[in-house]
């Protein structure tokens, strides 16, 4: 153990006995172990080497090259988890990477509650990922651009949409940690010159899924926030802004407005405060 959390530490791991701990339990082997250091050494995401990372709670696959889920987004499904229909909900999980998002909101809800839960990335790797990490709870998941690979019948259906797109600008993704730049794909972080250029087109498209008082719940930077809310307000959706200092998140939360007194009934989010210090020594997309 302090051998693994020496190298660890020299590698400039901050958490290094936490590591160090969760690398011991997932080798089988002493020359499997020390692989895996290596492997950490060189830089490579503490998530990708172990194959899984802890998301709200849960512990979800991950893949080499695939968004590993950050702990900020916790904060998105905790808000969608808050806004859900104690009625069958329908849940379109767009960019969705390992699946993570969606995974955890259909787990925030009251067991027995009927989903029908949606996934989309474009991505084959993250699709691959997502399908084996949504297959327990039916989820359907398609590779395409947004919403172009939807099955047309889910149209103005949606209850809730998450989106957590790539919203980094794209002259900051050299000055990610190199954990983020050279491990995970380029389309899961470039968001383009002002980093919304995905976002914006989740945003336009959303109104024509959503059913009327459906919600779609984006994540953005501070600094990105109010343009997000003016996209938002410009597709006839209303916006509003949710912030969780403790966890440095910004989500756009936008509704599509529908019949008075159709209004979703909001209920307490049941999701569970999730911890793991293998988490925290991560800079992400918000850091850039
Ligand atoms: C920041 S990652 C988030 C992944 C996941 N939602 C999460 O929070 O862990 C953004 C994801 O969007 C996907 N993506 C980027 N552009 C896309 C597009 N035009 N259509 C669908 N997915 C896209 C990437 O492949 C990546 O998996």
């Amino acid at each position: 153990m302090s051998t693994v959390v020496d190298q660890l530490r020299a590698a400039g791991c901050v958490f290094a006995e936490a590591e160090a701990e969760l690398l011991l339990a997932a080798a089988g082997t002493p020359a499997e172990l020390a692989a895996m250091v290596r492997r950490r050494v060189e830089g490579r995401p503490l998530e990708q080497i172990l194959g899984w990372a802890g998301f709200a709670g849960l512990r979800v696959a991950v893949r080499p090259g695939v968004f590993v889920p950050r702990r900020r987004t916790e904060q998105l499904v905790r808000e969608a988890a808050a806004l859900a229909p104690a009625a069958p909900v329908v849940v379109l999980d767009l960019c969705c990477g390992t699946g993570a998002l969606g995974l955890a909101l259909v787990s925030a809800l009251p067991a027995g509650q009927r989903v029908e839960l949606h996934a989309a990335d474009i991505d084959p790797v993250a699709v691959d990922c997502a399908r084996h990490n949504l297959a327990p709870a039916g989820g359907h998941v398609y590779q395409g651009d947004l919403y172009e690979p939807l099955p047309p019948g889910l149209r103005g259906r949606v209850d809730i949409l998450l989106a957590n797109a790539p919203y980094v600008p794209t002259g900051a993704i050299a000055t990610l940690p190199p954990e983020a730049r050279d491990h995970e794909h380029r389309a899961a972080l470039d968001g383009g010159p002002d980093g919304l250029d995905v976002l914006r087109r989740v945003l336009a498209g959303a109104a024509t899924w959503l059913r009327p008082g459906g919600h779609v719940l984006v994540e953005t930077s501070r600094e990105q926030a109010p343009v997000a809310l003016d996209a938002a307000a410009g597709h006839g959706l209303r916006p509003r802004l949710v912030t969780a200092d403790e966890l440095d998140a910004t989500v756009v939360i936008a509704t599509r407005p529908g019949a008075p007194g159709e209004g979703i009934t909001a209920r307490p989010g049941r999701l569970p405060r999730a911890s793991g210090p293998y988490r925290s020594d991560r800079t992400d997309q918000e850091d850039a």
